[in-house]
Formats: C-alpha cells, sequence, structure tokens
C-alpha cells in the first residue's frame, strides 16, 4: 500500500477523495462498537475509523503499533469536529488495514506532558520513544532549520565548508581531552579534537580565506545542562578581517537563522559591553540584561565605614558591592540560607543583606551606618518600602561574581513570586569585549591565555606585554544572549615572533615544549601568514535557546547524561583483553 498523503495533509477539501496513509497508533477508542484510531505520523494526525468488517482487527491494535490504512475522506459529525487539529475536520473511513507491527506498552506516555513528567533516565534509555513525542520532534527540525540557515548564509558570503580531523594531537593547555591509543605507534596518543583552532588558522596560510565548518568538538569536561562532552561548534575563520568585519558577519548569520527558524527580525547592531563594564554591572561576563537590577559599587563611600568588614576590605583594596533585589524583602529565612551558601561556594565571607519594611531597615549591619551613608544607598540603589539589598565584600573580581550570581538568584525569587518577568523570547544579544589577554594563575604562579594563546592583544596595549601582561587587553569577543555565552572568538596572532614571545616569555612555557607543541604552527606562520581572526558558536546552546528550552540534551538527538553515559546504548563498557593488548594498553581500575 503506498502512501498517499501524510497525517497533517487531509482537509475539508479532500472530500470524497480515496488515500492511504501510514504511521504509528496514537490511540485507539472504542465508541459504542466504532473504533477510532489517531495515526499519527512525524507531520500530524489524522482521525480514522473502522466500522466495517476491519473493525474487529482495529479493536486490537495497541498504542504505537505500526500501520496503513486506505479508505475514503469523510467529513466528520459536528460534534466531533477538533477545530484546533489541521485535519480536524475530516476522518478517513478505512477500507484497508496492513498492519506492519504490533508495539509492546511504551515505558511512559508519549505525549509532551507524559514525558516531561518522567525522570530523564528513562527518556534517555528510550530516546527512540523519546524522539516521538512532538516536542522533541520539533527540536530536531528546529536544529535541521538552524544548521541549513547558517550553511546557507556562509556560502553566500563566500565562505568554504572543510573537514579537519577529529583525531588531533594532545595540547594539554586547553581543557581535559579524550585520548585514543594508536595501534601503530605503541604508547603514543591522538587527542579528539577540542575545536578547530589550529587547522583553522593553517588555513588561512594555506589561503582558503573564508572557512567555516559545522565540527563536532570534544571535552572531556563535568557535564552540566549547557556542556556535553561531544558537542557542535558552527565554527568561522576568514583572513584580512578585523574585529568589526566579524561583528558585522555574526549579526548577519544570527539575523537570518532568527528569520528562517522563528519568522524573527533580530535588531542589528548588538550592543557592546567591556568586560570590565560587564562584571561591575552585572557581575559577570555573560550578563543576562533582560532585566535590570544592577550592581552599584560602595567602596568609595565604606572607605571609612564603622562596619570593620567593609572598611578593611577597601582598605586591602578589594570591593564593596551592593544589588537591590527589588521587592524581595519577604524572602524566607530558608531562600536567605541557600542564598549564602551559593555566596560561600563562590569564596564570600558572608553575605549581608538589608530588609526595608516600613521604612525601616533591618539589619544586623545597619548600626554601623551613618545617616549619610544611608542616604547615598537611597539614592543610589532606589531604596523603597519592600526591598532586600544584599552587599559583598571581597577582591573586586569575586565580589563581582557573589553579586553576579545573587541578582540571577534573586531575580529567580521574583519570577517566582510573580514580581518580575523574563520573558523566553525577548532576545537580549550583545558583544563583550576588551578581556584582558591574560589572567595570572595563583596556583601556576604565572600567566595564562585568558582565551586561548592565540588572541592577538589590542594594538594599542602591545607595549604593556613586557612590564604588565595583566593590563593588556585582547582583540577577543563574547556573543552573550540571555546569560549564556553562545559563541566567542578572536583577531589571531600571526607574525611567528609575537606568537613565540607569547609562548616563552608571558606564558613562560619552555622553549622546546612549545617547540613539540606548536612548532609545526610556528614553523607555518612564517611562510605568508595573511592577518586572520574567527569565531566559534555553541550550535546546541544556539538551537537549545531557538526551542526555548535550558538543557541542550534537548536539542542533541543522542546525548550523553550528566555522568557521560549513553543510557540507550549502554556505553562506556569493558573491552576484550584482545582488544586491550592490540593497543598496547593496560588498565588499572580503582577499587570501588
Ligand atoms: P570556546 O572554547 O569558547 O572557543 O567554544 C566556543 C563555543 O562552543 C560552545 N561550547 C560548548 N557547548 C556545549 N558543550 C560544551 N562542552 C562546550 N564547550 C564550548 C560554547 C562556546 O561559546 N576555538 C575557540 C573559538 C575561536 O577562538 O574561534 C573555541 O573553541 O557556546
Ligand atoms: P558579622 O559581624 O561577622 O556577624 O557579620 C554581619 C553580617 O555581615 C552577616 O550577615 C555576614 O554574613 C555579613 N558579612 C560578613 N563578611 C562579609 C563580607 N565580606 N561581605 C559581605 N557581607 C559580609
Amino acid at each position: 500500500m503506498k502512501r498517499t498523503h501524510h497525517c497533517a495533509q487531509l482537509t475539508k477539501a479532500d472530500l470524497g477523495k480515496t488515500v492511504s496513509l501510514a504511521g504509528w497508533v496514537d490511540s485507539v477508542r472504542d465508541h459504542g462498537g466504532i473504533i477510532f484510531v489517531d495515526l499519527r505520523d512525524r507531520e500530524g494526525i489524522t482521525q480514522v475509523k473502522f466500522d466495517s468488517a476491519l473493525r474487529e482487527r482495529a479493536a486490537q491494535l495497541k498504542d504505537e503499533s505500526v500501520i496503513a490504512v486506505a479508505g475514503k475522506v469523510e467529513p466528520r459529525p459536528d460534534a466531533m469536529m477538533n477545530k484546533s487539529l489541521p485535519t480536524g475536520e475530516i476522518e478517513v473511513d478505512a477500507t484497508e488495514l496492513v498492519v506492519h507491527n504490533i508495539s509492546d506498552t511504551p515505558p511512559f506516555p508519549l505525549t509532551d506532558a507524559g514525558g516531561d513528567k518522567v525522570n530523564e533516565d528513562l527518556r534517555l534509555t528510550y530516546r527512540y520513544l523519546d524522539l516521538r513525542r512532538p516536542k522533541m520532534r520539533k527540536n530536531l527540525q528546529v536544529r535541521h532549520r538552524a544548521t541549513k540557515s547558517v550553511r546557507d548564509y556562509f556560502d553566500a558570503q563566500g565562505f568554504i565548508e572543510v573537514e579537519t580531523p577529529a583525531l588531533f594531537k594532545s595540547t594539554p593547555e586547553g581543557a581535559r581531552e579524550y585520548l585514543v591509543p594508536s595501534r601503530i605507534h605503541p604508547g603514543e596518543f591522538y587527542a579528539l579534537s577540542q575545536s578547530p583552532q589550529q587547522f583553522k588558522q593553517i588555513l588561512m596560510v594555506a589561503g582558503v580565506e573564508k572557512y567555516f565548518q559545522i565540527a563536532r568538538c570534544f571535552r572531556d569536561e563535568d557535564l552540566r545542562a549547557d556542556r556535553q562532552m561531544e558537542f557542535t561548534q558552527i565554527d568561522v575563520e576568514a583572513s584580512f578581517i578585523d574585529r568589526e568585519g566579524i561583528y558585522a558577519l555574526f549579526e548577519g548569520m544570527l539575523k537570518q537563522v532568527w528569520k528562517d527558524v522563528l519568522n524573527h527580525d533580530l535588531p542589528t547592531p548588538f550592543p557592546r559591553l567591556a568586560y570590565k563594564d560587564a562584571m561591575n554591572r552585572y557581575g559577570v561576563d555573560k550578563p543576562d540584561t533582560r532585566f535590570a537590577m544592577e550592581l552599584v559599587d560602595f567602596s568609595e563611600l565604606f572607605k571609612t565605614s564603622g562596619f570593620k568588614v567593609f572598611a578593611s576590605t577597601v582598605a586591602a583594596g578589594g570591593s564593596v558591592k551592593a544589588v537591590n533585589a527589588k521587592g524581595l524583602a519577604d524572602i524566607t529565612q530558608g531562600e536567605i540560607g541557600a542564598l549564602e551558601e551559593i555566596a560561600k561556594s563562590l569564596g564570600a565571607k558572608g553575605l549581608a543583606f538589608i530588609k526595608v519594611e516600613a521604612g525601616e531597615w533591618k539589619s544586623p549591619i545597619v548600626k554601623f551606618f551613618t545617616e549619610a551613608e544611608k542616604a547615598e544607598l537611597t539614592k543610589r540603589l532606589n531604596v523603597a518600602d519592600g526591598d532586600l539589598i544584599f552587599f559583598a565584600a571581597a577582591p573586586w573580581e569575586r565580589a563581582c561574581a557573589i553579586l553576579g550570581r545573587t541578582r540571577l538568584e534573586a531575580a529567580q525569587l521574583l519570577v517566582k513570586r510573580g514580581k518580575l518577568s523574563i520573558s523566553a523570547t525577548q532576545w537580549n544579544f550583545l558583544w563583550v569585549v576588551d578581556f584582558p589577554l591574560m589572567s595570572y594563575d595563583e596556583e601556576r604562579k604565572s600567566y595564562v591565555a585568558t582565551h586561548h594563546p592565540f588572541t592577538s592583544p589590542v594594538p594599542e596595549d602591545a607595549a604593556l606585554l613586557d612590564s604588565d601582561p595583566k593590563a593588556v587587553r585582547g582583540q577577543h569577543y563574547d556573543v552573550v544572549l540571555n546569560g549564556m555565552e553562545l559563541g566567542g572568538g578572536s583577531i589571531r596572532i600571526h607574525q611567528p615572533a609575537l606568537q613565540k614571545k607569547i609562548f616563552e616569555d608571558v606564558l613562560k612555557i619552555p622553549a622546546d615544549v612549545v617547540e613539540s607543541r606548536f612548532g609545526y604552527m610556528l614553523k607555518a606562520f612564517t611562510f605568508g601568514a595573511p592577518p586572520h581572526g574567527g569565531i566559534a558558536f555553541g550550535l546546541d546552546r544556539m538551537v537549545a535557546l531557538l526551542c526555548g528550552t535550558t538543557s541542550i540534551r534537548d536539542v542533541i538527538a543522542f546525548p550523553k547524561t550528566q555522568k557521560a553515559q549513553d543510557l540507550m546504548a549502554q556505553s562506556p563498557t569493558p573491552v576484550t583483553a584482545k582488544q586491550l593488548k592490540d593497543l598496547h594498553i593496560t588498565t588499572v581500575v580503582p577499587p570501588q
């Protein structure tokens, strides 16, 4: 029986036609001897009626069985109209039924609501059933649309897609990597590529000029909602381009994707925020700017505070910052406790707060404040009845981070109370720029590249590389959307001498290590490397936001769990002694 239509296609215009459909039994209902089957395929649902000799067989059908039917399109009786379905005014009166497969009873209901209620592990174990749910099916379609839109965009801009190896060499300075033993070279290893970074720069030396790739990357990281061990980047590199060129290129890409997928017109250009300002105002380098609640710095005011914690922090070069969680004075003891725990996990010594109720400031630290201090707090934090003000006193970056996180958590508490609304379809894109090129790693007692060692310094800061590396800004940029880092990249170093200097003099990597890890790249750069720059975007993160979900697992067909397992195929697994021997590997499994 050849399928003539899909299950979202037939309408009143098809009345009287003889059609055939194929798909899964969404439900079987017995209405006084007449059997109704909702037949479902990838596109939708059509009601099929069995009141002929087929009735008996249809009654035996179980949900999720696979069938094909032929029959005539008929109008539904008025009482059975369903205006919310495209096919809701018709039904197919079946004259033929082919049963391809009877299904066992699924372990959970395959509706959106049914799947949302069960444990995610169960969904992942039966992922093929989970993916039958309408919203999961839609997520896969959105991912396809978005990926196609990206490919079309870069093609139209003159970029060519080049595949780079997944089997690369070990580069231990990045994220932790997956090693792959070599059978042919005993004791030696490949590493799965963490990103095509080095290859894409080499492609610029090769004269490709405009490269892109929908690239699979592998990182052995602790997994979270927005992180997988295996994920996909929209990876791009171009020659003879500057930061402005990259901004315009990517704003164009995002504009096209949002139009193609959501039919939404994104306004461009996106606002830009310097790293320092992002930290000072939002306490994080990926701010969610859909709501204000900005941090305010009171270091100057509290330099001479009667509250010793504040005064001594400022004297030691640190900062005192505050944030007004407007309307949150009704916070519970438990909620405060949870916020304090989070603050402590970020290195806070405490999280002082003031509740403002009926004109009164309630807090053990208020007694230390002068009237003038209270007046300035009131003015700059716009304090009113019902407010809750948090303080952090710590070294600048830590004070920012503590209150940045407090701001996000407080916003969630306000959302829960209906006092703040944060829309999932308000698209606050921004570029975060002017990151420090280097940061100082207290543990290693050396500078480390804030992003990666290939980022070029901002030209006007280059002179500070020797005297004050921390003050040098990098030509790095991040794209942030609603509190999520979607992508990042930079204009690269293309002069081999400067690249060598960064490795050896600033990052203090011994010359022989530089040679063995990056020698081939430095060599390539001596043969005419053009100025170049690029960026990589988290495709999974972008699609998750387009789908309105916070977990990238929802937009990856077969993701791993937080424990790095594939519950469906059941990996990882032990392997045979012969396999290990062939790879020259012995394993030492720690006792459980
Ligand atoms: P970066 O490491 O910032 O840059 O990665 C770029 C983007 O990839 C996404 N991403 C991830 N998504 C899911 N799971 C993960 N484990 C994961 N890790 C990263 C993020 C991130 O913004 N080579 C450079 C880019 C460049 O300089 O051109 C790089 O890989 O959305
Ligand atoms: P104490 O005088 O130590 O009891 O602290 C009074 C209040 O200040 C408590 O709510 C502490 O949590 C808070 N606190 C202590 N140290 C800090 C700090 N470094 N930053 C912000 N609040 C703090």
